[in-house]
């Protein structure tokens, strides 16, 4: 059967998207049949094998529309691989370092132990301060969070190599 992957993302301000474009193209690049679009406008799964959803970080929670994805595709997402991605940390280092080992908000556990994704990873993300609303900008000033483009697109694109390996071969290859 061939391959159709839904690469799935929610995004304010835009820094999450290009990730899942970039994720896409990578995926596009090694012969995988790819649709990425806003998690909201996502119907029905059924044309797909494989799905990837990622969200931006706000206060510690996904956005709402990612929340609801997992919500509303449950049954059908714990029958599939599917691949989780957060966005969000801003700074140099390690992400999951700079989140204190934080990759994925606690309140949607429950439906992460039911879908039992492949993979959860933590990506770096954007602050923009052009972008952000008042009272945005006051808590990013307040909280002194490190403000510019910090995304790893080598991280992500090793990652998406990572995952595409596993599309096409069905198995996670160990490195020597
Ligand atoms: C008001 C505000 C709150 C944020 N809260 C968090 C947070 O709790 N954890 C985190 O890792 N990043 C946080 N961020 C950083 C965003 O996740 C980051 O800017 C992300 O790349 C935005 O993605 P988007 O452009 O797709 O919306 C916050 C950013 C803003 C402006």
């Amino acid at each position: 059967m061939s391959q159709r992957i839904l690469v799935a993302f929610a995004s304010k301000y835009g820094a999450t998207a290009e990730i899942a474009a970039r994720i896409g193209q990578v995926l596009r690049e090694v012969g995988l049949h790819v649709d990425v679009q806003p998690a909201e406008t996502v119907s029905d799964l059924s044309p797909y094998t494989a799905v990837i959803l990622g969200s931006a970080v706000y206060a510690g929670s996904w956005r709402k529309e990612a929340v609801h994805f997992l919500e509303t595709f449950e049954d059908k997402l714990a029958q599939m691989p599917v691949w989780l991605f957060s966005s969000g940390p801003t700074g140099q280092g390690d992400p999951l370092t700079l989140l204190k080992g934080w990759n994925f908000p606690d309140a949607q556990k429950p439906l992460t132990d039911h879908i039992q994704p492949r993979d959860l990873v933590l990506f770096h993300g954007e602050i923009n301060m052009q972008k952000l609303n008042f009272g945005e900008k006051l808590i990013i000033k307040g909280l002194k969070a490190p403000v510019g483009d910090f995304r790893d697109w080598k991280a992500i694109s090793a990652w998406t190599m990572s995952v595409a390996d596993v599309l096409k071969h069905g198995a996670t290859q160990m490195p020597q």
